[in-house]
């Protein structure tokens, strides 16, 4: 199987063509994501900007609509729900669209939409992401979300571990040098601390946030795969 890494989805603009993509954003949007739908989350519409959001979730009708979303890693004034995966409870989410503006993640599954299909992955799914791929049996590209347009270790991390586990389950991969480097990088799961040592989690750690990356950090806690159809994600 080819299996393609990008550190930022800049890096591919324009160059996605028929392949499957996996969007990560490990802290925190598609961890989001993975807790909200496995939470009973009807839908989730990314959608780029604040007034977007709010315009979508009025065309939708507030009953059934939670806006969420974070500027800076801060919850959004006004909206229901930030970007923390521990505000994304059952009770909370169940039966709900939810309305999506992230810094990175969401743009990053904006843009994912030239693929085949596109799948969220975080390291809470990195195990079921790769047996999908293996199902699918396509070309696949891992698409980091990265921070603000740069690099983000902790994405990486994730697509490191994903490619290892598509190996694992017996698919020989190759890709180029950005996977390489990631498989390098991720013969373990990434530690609380080397999270937390990121830039994003030097952020969420900053605004006290920690219980966030401990709950990010822990591999293969679910076999759920969300995928990007319609504009909505869903399990
Ligand atoms: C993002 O999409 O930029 C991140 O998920 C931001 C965050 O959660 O702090």
């Amino acid at each position: 199987m080819r299996l393609d890494v990008a550190f930022t989805p800049a890096e591919v603009k324009g160059a996605i063509g028929r392949r499957v993509v996996v969007v990560i954003d490990v802290l925190r949007a598609t961890s989001t994501m993975v807790e909200a739908l496995v939470n009973g989350a009807r839908s989730i519409l990314p959608v780029a900007g604040v007034d977007e959001a709010v315009r979508k979730a009025d065309e939708l009708g507030r009953e059934t609509v939670l806006l969420c979303g974070e500027r800076d890693a801060v919850p959004i004034r006004g909206f229901q729900l930030g970007n923390s995966p521990l505000e994304f409870t059952r009770e909370v989410v169940v039966g709900k669209i939810l309305v999506m503006t992230t810094t990175n993640g969401t743009s990053a599954l904006l843009a994912a939409t030239a693929g085949s299909s596109c799948l969220a992955g975080s390291l809470l799914n990195a195990r079921a992401v790769a047996r999908r791929l293996v199902e699918l049996d396509g070309d696949a590209l891992l698409m980091c979300s990265g921070r603000e347009g740069r690099f983000a270790l902790e994405d990486a991390l994730c697509a490191g571990r994903i490619a290892r586990h598509v190996r694992e389950l017996g698919k020989s991969v190759s890709g180029n040098d950005a996977l390489r480097a990631t498989l390098r990088l991720s013969r373990s799961p990434p530690s609380l601390e080397t999270l937390v040592r990121t830039a994003a989690g030097r952020r969420l750690d900053e605004i006290g946030r920690r219980d966030d990356i401990a709950f990010c950090a822990q591999e293969n806690r679910y076999d759920a795969v969300p995928v990007l159809d319609e504009h909505r994600i869903r399990l």
